[in-house]
């Protein structure tokens, strides 16, 4: 199915259809049984699938794109509504009831949701990278986390259409911090493509590299930005992710320094330490505390918020198995 990806979308669409159309989203619905049914390769044929279209809507092709095909949209929303289901497979049941209806409580309850959480302070970081990485592990952590880092610019931009006021304002402002400021060697995708220079990765070695979980670390940020509709899970996705990046950097520089690794390369996590603490406050508060003013709001922000919390406790118990629940 990936060679469909750089064709004209109108000739694709003329030229599956009928018998053949009918079993390729037969097979696409026997993929997500088997990826719900526990199936690992499944579940990374899934991601990989996804990912791969997501690449459609977030680069800029060469040549022809498939972006626009009926076809490729239906089997696209067959792969998210799986997604979808089963990441809320993961919420414990009747948790989001508990949200505290005013704001300020609201977001108190959002951080003890995470505080409480196995994923914060998660051994991964606190233990493996910390003090265990080897090189060859800090290099095979750059990749699987390339997915949300390597293009957060991006999800910052596709998140922001359709706001207004102090959210579009937060939101600009991260967007312009992630731009540098003005300054394009300060550009933060620039900076962390300096760590992918420190440990030579080529493109294609990282493309086959990641894992099933950090493909829907990937997928999920995306789905969410990309949709107008799922605004306010990416308001949870996002400002929860900025959350958790500072004391996770602190242990990702601990091992850097610890190794006697280039400087260059470490200038990013350096850098959202402080960065992203300030990204996260001015997220709850310009961004999270108006919105959750509507109940609406409040139960898809916290939706998102679980889907970023779980999501990453099962990504990280993947790359270190030992701690796997
Ligand atoms: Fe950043
Ligand atoms: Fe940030």
């Amino acid at each position: 199915m990936s060679s469909w990806l750089p064709r004209n979308p109108a000739e694709l669409d003329k030229a599956v259809t009928g018998a053949e159309r009918d079993a390729i989203l037969d097979a696409i619905r026997s993929l997500n049984d088997d990826a719900r049914l526990g199936d690992s390769e499944a579940f990374y044929a899934q991601q990989r699938l996804l990912a791969r279209i997501y690449g459609l809507h977030t680069l800029i092709p060469e040549g022809p794109s498939a972006e626009g095909s009926v076809l490729l949209h239906t089997i696209t929303r067959l792969l998210e509504e799986a997604t979808i289901e089963a990441e809320d497979g993961y919420i414990e049941p009747g948790l989001i009831d508990q949200a505290p209806a005013e704001p300020a409580a609201y977001l108190s309850w959002l951080k003890k949701l995470a505080r409480e959480h196995r994923v914060y302070k998660h051994p991964y970081y606190r233990e493996f990278i910390r003090d265990e990485a080897t090189s060859a592990d800090l290099r095979t952590y750059v990749m699987q986390e390339s997915v949300v880092d390597g293009r957060f610019d991006d999800l910052l931009a596709m998140m922001q259409v359709g706001t207004s006021g102090a959210a579009k304002m937060e939101i600009a402002q991260n967007f312009w911090d992630e731009m540098g400021n003005g300054k394009p060697e300060e550009v933060h995708t620039h900076l962390f493509n300096k760590i992918f220079e420190v440990f030579e990765i080529p493109a294609d070695e990282l493309e086959r590299s990641l894992t099933a979980n950090a493909l829907l670390s990937g997928n999920l940020a995306v789905l969410l930005c990309r949709y107008r509709q799922y605004y306010p899970e990416a308001v949870g996705f996002l400002g929860m992710t900025e959350w958790l990046v500072p004391d996770r950097f602190v242990q990702v520089v601990h091992a850097w320094e610890r190794l006697g690794l280039p400087d260059i390369g470490i200038v990013y996590h350096r850098l959202h330490i402080t960065v992203d603490s300030q990204h996260a406050a001015g997220w709850f508060h310009n961004v999270v505390i108006p919105a959750a003013e509507s109940e609406h709001m409040r139960r898809a922000i916290a939706r998102g918020t679980l889907w970023r919390l779980n999501s990453s406790a099962r990504y990280l118990d993947e790359r270190m198995p030992a701690v796997a629940v």
